[in-house]
């Protein structure tokens, strides 16, 4: 039987977290509705602490938002958490979202607080977030850096007041996936009352590990993941939303678990974060890059061509992309991709003049980056002059 993953997007919060990233209310508004129509379960709308704008706009996501829970971010102070309780008082489920710096390091140099002081802010601001939610989520920050000890120790802490979901995050990016397996165990080995609560995994992409990292939490127990859109967020970012998605879904069977989210709103949602956020999906990203679909070698158009399955794991129908499987033909294209493509352009060559007119595509390719419908065109009309296309179509040369 497969058990279900609850997605939380921090796209808003942690998303916006990425330098020169700037939401207004509305692209906040815009956003976590498709969030909210494609099934995601948490959006974490914002820090409202950060500023009046912020903590208005966070407001006006939990108006709008209908079904998923609307989350604001915490730190464990009282001023943060009764701002975040205020924001989020209108949302059909609010959550609260405390955390607290968890590593000697970040104690010693950013907080400067003992441990015990920082088990005793968790208490009490957990125990107050209750007060204006019953869902509260706690993290420990820089869990994978922390000792595991005092780790255990936090996390009773946080459940013993309240705490329903419990966050492990890998906040500077810096584990490996067995790490990460390993220390969702241990955490459960030494706090068994964890299992009352929901474990999530947050990952930051500093060494590209946040996906794997997040598959490896799963295999461990979590059943909350942490993600964004496009994979934004601070500095190299975090998990990405769609490459999550896409991999619980295309191994749902070996992982024994689904999420809820109807991935046919991928596309757009992806294109719109990238809108809002300025910043432009690259070309080689994981399910939602310019590239993910489009074929550009000889051997692998030649295998799409036959079965598309041959070099692709994902269907690009599935995620709603308007385009689907590509060939692009270039320098490294084949015969085969080269004739298809001639063929749906509508011309009917006879082997001599294919021959003729790959060579001359051979020759255009390697000096261009691709050739596109117009330069195939070009190409036919110098090779084969007077060629008739074939019925039904017109070519525009
Ligand atoms: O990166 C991090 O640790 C965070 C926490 C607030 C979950 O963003």
């Amino acid at each position: 039987m497969s058990e279900r993953i609850r997605i939380f997007d921090t796209t808003l919060r942690d998303g916006e977290q990425a330098a020169g990233v700037c939401f207004s209310a509305r692209d906040k508004v815009e956003i976590a509705e498709q969030l909210d129509a494609m099934g995601v379960d948490v959006i974490e709308a914002g820090f409202p602490v950060n500023s009046p704008a912020e903590a208005a706009a966070v407001e006006q996501v939990a108006l709008e938002v209908q079904r998923a829970s609307v989350c604001a971010l915490a730190r464990a102070v009282p001023r943060d958490v009764a701002v975040a309780g205020d924001a989020i008082r209108h949302a059909a489920r609010p959550r609260i979202h405390v955390f607290v710096n968890a590593s000697d390091m970040q104690l010693a140099h950013q907080l400067n607080k003992s441990r015990e002081q920082v088990i005793g802010m968790v208490a009490a601001m957990v125990e107050n977030a209750r007060d204006f939610t019953d869902d509260v989520e706690f993290s420990p920050m820089d869990a994978t850096r922390s000792d595991p000890a005092f780790l255990a120790e936090i996390v009773r802490a946080a459940l013993a007041a309240g705490a329903s979901t419990i966050n492990l995050p890998d906040t500077v990016g810096f584990a490996m996936p067995e790490q990460i397996s390993a220390m969702f165990a241990d955490i459960r080995a030494k706090v068994p009352e964890v299992e009352d609560a929901v474990l999530s995994f947050h990952g930051q992409d500093d060494l590209g590990m946040a996906t794997a990292n997040s598959i490896a939490a799963i295999g461990a127990g979590a059943r909350q993941i942490e993600v964004a859109v496009n994979g934004i967020g601070e500095r190299a970012g975090n998990t990405a939303f769609e490459e999550v998605v896409s991999a619980i879904a295309v191994h749902a069977e070996h992982l024994g678990v689904s999420t809820n989210v109807d991935s046919s709103g991928i596309w757009t949602l992806s294109q719109r974060v990238a809108e809002r956020s300025g910043i432009a999906v690259p070309p080689n990203k994981a399910v939602v890059g310019g590239n993910a679909f489009r074929h550009a070698s000889g051997i692998h158009q030649d295998g799409v061509l036959k079965h598309r399955e041959t070099y692709e794991v994902l269907d690009p129908v599935s995620i709603g992309h308007p385009v689907g499987t590509e060939i692009v033909l270039g320098k490294l294209s084949g015969r085969n991709g080269f004739a298809d493509r001639i063929q749906t352009l509508g011309f009917e060559l006879n082997e001599a003049e294919l021959a003729c007119a790959f060579r001359r595509f051979q020759q255009v390719a390697s000096e261009h980056p691709f050739v596109d419908d117009q330069g195939l065109r070009a190409i036919v009309a110098a090779t084969a002059p007077g060629r008739p296309v074939a019925p039904g179509f017109s070519i525009d040369l």
